[in-house]
């Protein structure tokens, strides 16, 4: 790929202004390096909405009519449904935009090649926004790891409780497609939100040699609703260290969240100590968001930013950055993306062949027939 960095700011446009905006949105206030040149929905209440935020920026109900109306535009960001995640991208590529996408990629390996191939042919850059990774305490998470203060790692442990009651409104047209993407086999839990647990395995300790698991469902509305809990996944990473994230339903368990009502831990137990988060997206322990606990002594981070949103702002920032200099990893470029995507399919093909070992390296969409 031939990028050459802007040295003015990049002119952006939305496409999708759903639920997310109200997060993804935060990258681009007051940020010299950006310009919201356009917003895209089909909604035009949402349109309506949006523009407040950028009273300069030009309306379009599609992405046929921004690209017929001749604005200039450098670079997308991409909130659509996941169902329009891959013509979608595909689409903005072929315009000429850079595009940052919300994961997941999407559902399967084929997909994935066919965007990656369209960003290459079209000598442009995809990337896969993951903001967990630029969440503040995961990422003190990792310095404390890597500074050797708990000592040598001997295995890690994710948690996350769904709970259904508190947290913002999520509109039901949102349901609509993330029950189509559980119809398909990739659920709410393991797939959309998995795609963040599994992000973060792959970057605090690198890549993964074998997959196992145990996906289960749960009936929430008779005959209408299943959720993809209660699960476990199981691996080992190239390096042998091991991880395991359980996920369990709390379905009447009130949870205080500004956000989505996910109850969220990262523990890493090392030869002698732990390090663990005890937060993210909701405030289900209302403590500080991050302990380290090594030779008798427990330290807590009592001010670092835990609120989620941030985790949003600075992903974007870092992506708008990245487009002034091309210097250092995207996280993630579309090639990274699809190690994450590997490790969720890992993961369906193990727990449809009742839990054996799989590796992401060698899985196969037709390993995955009927998941
Ligand atoms: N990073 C995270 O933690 C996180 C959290 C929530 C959602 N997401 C992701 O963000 C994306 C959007 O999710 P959401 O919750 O905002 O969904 P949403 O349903 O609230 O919003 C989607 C918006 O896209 C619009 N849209 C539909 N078709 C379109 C088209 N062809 N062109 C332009 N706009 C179109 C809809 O009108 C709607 O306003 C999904 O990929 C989802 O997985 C990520």
């Amino acid at each position: 790929m031939t990028f050459t960095p802007y040295v003015r700011p990049v002119r952006a446009a939305f496409v999708g202004l759903g639920r997310i905006y109200d997060l993804n949105m935060r990258a681009y206030v007051d940020n010299d390096d950006v310009e919201v040149v356009a917003l895209v929905d089909p909604d035009e209440a949402r349109r309506a909405e949006r523009q407040r935020d950028w009273p300069d920026a030009a309306t379009f109900a599609t992405v046929a009519e921004l690209a017929a109306s001749g604005l200039e535009v450098d670079a997308i960001e991409a909130l659509l449904p996941i169902p329009l995640h891959v013509d979608g991208v595909i689409d903005l590529l072929g315009h000429g935009w850079h595009v940052n996408l919300q994961k997941p990629m999407c559902n399967d390996l084929a997909s994935a090649q066919r965007m990656i191939d369209a960003a290459r042919a079209n000598d442009r850059v995809l990337r896969v926004m993951e903001n967990y990774l630029f969440y503040e305490p995961l990422r003190k998470l990792k310095a404390t790891v890597e500074s050797g203060d708990i000592g040598e790692v001997s295995g890690y442990h994710l948690k996350m409780v769904g709970s259904g009651r508190g947290g913002w409104e999520v509109p039901g047209s949102s349901y609509e497609w993330q029950f189509q993407q559980a119809r398909n086999g990739r659920g709410v839990l393991v797939f959309d939100d998995g795609w963040h647990k599994l992000s973060t395995a792959l970057w605090l300790f690198g890549p993964i040699r074998e997959v196992r698991a145990w996906i289960g469902t749960t009936e929430i509305v008779q005959g209408i609703v299943e959720i993809d809990a209660p699960t476990t996944i199981l691996w080992e990473h190239h390096n042998g260290v091991r991880g395991v994230w359980d996920i369990t339903l709390a379905v009447d368990m009130y949870l205080r969240s500004d956000y989505y009502t996910n109850d969220e831990r990262w523990e890493i137990t090392g030869r002698n100590g732990y390090a663990r988060v005890n937060r993210c997206t909701g405030r289900g322990i209302q403590q500080p968001s991050l302990d380290v606990y090594a030779d008798g002594e427990m330290r807590s981070y009592h001010a670092l930013d835990d609120d989620w949103a941030s985790s949003f702002r600075d992903s974007g920032r870092h992506w708008l950055r990245w487009l002034h200099t091309g210097d250092g990893p995207l996280l993630w470029s579309g090639e990274q993306a699809v190690d994450v995507l590997r490790f969720a399919l890992a993961a369906y093909a193990s727990s449809a062949q009742g839990g054996v070992g799989v590796d992401p390296a060698t899985v196969d969409d037709r390993d995955l027939t009927g998941t």
